[in-house]
């Protein structure tokens, strides 16, 4: 067994009780299906089609029990395919998904790697795994390998800067530490409280996975495969696989502008290079999440990586006018200040926002009509999407 496979076996990731499902749905982003509606189908899918989907390294269930759960709840047909190396991680999902009574899902032990044996799917989710393959590059390639012609997918893996002091500490506790798992985390857990203040680590506020659960420390500080991305070295994985970036919930974080102040600085760059610039500067960013498909052609409403449809504070009448006047909401995010372009569409819903209704009940009412407004709590853009997600998809027009 890989040492990958036996740290997950013994802690699977992250740490589920599956009752409380009775209580909860967790949702975050890639894979909430309104997000996937506007990043990879312009928010035009026809949802009374079966979506196909994988969920490859799907762990204990997050992205596997949003999607299912949220397309139970719209009535819409499905297969979803959950896929995991960890039997451990595997069973906890089966559990949370029997709590909810969710069918239509095949639960298989396998390698991502297997994945274009298993396809061809309209979507993929593959949140926090292709960091920790071997070689990630093969991992991509499989899971392109495996995409209906038309299908895309929803990406998270990690970023270096936003996760300073990492790894120094994984490096120290991979040469020293030995013995099982629990070995090695009770031993980490009593090195670490002897760690000085001043080192990156505990001066990094970004990072909490390792006080919240066993998991989270393990998968954090022990981890004994975990390679960051910088966001140009991801488009160039991408590339290689054929893949190009259809979106990102956090495309803001992209944008060098707030910071630089001066365009003239930009000049002569393509894309990729202000990007790395934007990533470089903010220092923040922990993970890269965005969508992805073979081309970007009719993807979204807005390419490019401004096409962010999040708003914050929609509930606001001034906001939503602000919105519909000027085609762009107001945010800050992390101390900086952001116009986040709106689509043209929710720009026509939010001249409806009377100051009488609030913007549910506008879209309660709009259901038969074309909006569709979904709250969505958690997930890495939580600054922008703690509001909500305005949305055209159809997913929810009944
Ligand atoms: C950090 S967890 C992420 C779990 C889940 N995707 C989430 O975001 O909550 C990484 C998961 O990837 C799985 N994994 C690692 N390598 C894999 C591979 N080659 N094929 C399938 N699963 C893999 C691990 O077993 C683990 O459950």
């Amino acid at each position: 067994m890989s040492r990958v496979t036996e740290q997950y076996e013994a802690f699977p990731y992250p740490e589920r009780d599956p009752a409380d499902e009775a209580t909860r749905l967790i949702t975050g982003s890639p894979s909430h299906p309104l997000e996937i509606d506007h990043f990879l189908f312009g928010g035009t899918r026809d949802w009374s089609q079966p979506f196909r989907a994988l969920v490859a390294g799907g762990g204990t269930g997050d992205a596997l029990i949003q999607l299912a759960q949220v397309l139970t709840s719209a009535g819409k047909p499905y297969e979803i395919t959950y896929l995991d190396l960890s039997t451990a991680s595997r069973r906890i999902a089966e559990a949370r998904a029997a709590a909810r009574g969710l069918t239509g899902i095949t639960f298989l032990t396998r390698s991502l790697l297997d994945a274009p044996k298993l396809g061809p799917f309209d979507y993929i989710d593959c949140c926090g795994v292709l960091h920790h393959l071997p070689d990630p590059q093969a991992g991509f390639d499989a899971l392109a390998a495996a995409l209906a012609p038309e299908g895309g997918m929803g990406l998270m893996v990690y970023a270096p800067f936003g996760r300073s002091g990492v790894y120094p500490l994984q490096e120290a506790f991979g040469t020293v530490l030995t013995g099982t798992a629990r070995d090695r985390l009770r031993r980490a857990k009593a090195i670490f409280e002897r760690i000085p203040e001043g080192h990156p680590f505990k001066r990094n506020a970004q990072l909490s996975d390792h006080r919240a659960s066993d998991a989270g420390f393990y998968d954090l500080l022990l981890h004994s495969q975990d390679r960051p991305f910088r966001i140009g070295e991801l488009l160039d994985t991408l590339d290689r696989a054929g893949l190009v970036m259809t979106g990102s919930p956090q495309a803001h974080l992209y944008d060098p502008l707030p910071i630089l102040g001066d365009k003239g600085l930009l000049v002569g760059m393509d894309d990729r290079a202000r990007m790395d610039v934007a990533e470089a500067l903010r220092g923040t960013i922990r993970t890269h999440v965005l969508y992805a498909a073979r081309s970007a052609e009719g993807r979204v409403a807005q390419a490019g990586p401004q096409a962010v449809p999040h708003l914050k504070g929609v509930t606001g009448p001034k906001l939503a006018q602000h919105a519909a006047k000027h085609g762009v909401i107001p945010v800050s995010h992390e101390g900086e200040r952001f116009e986040i372009p709106v689509p043209a569409l929710a720009v026509r819903a939010l001249a409806q926002v009377d100051g009488r209704r609030t913007l549910d009940e506008i879209a309660r009412a709009a259901r038969t009509d074309w909006l569709a407004f979904a709250p969505i709590w958690a997930g890495v853009s939580k600054a922008l999407t703690g509001h909500g997600i305005l949305t055209y998809s159809r997913l929810l027009r009944g």
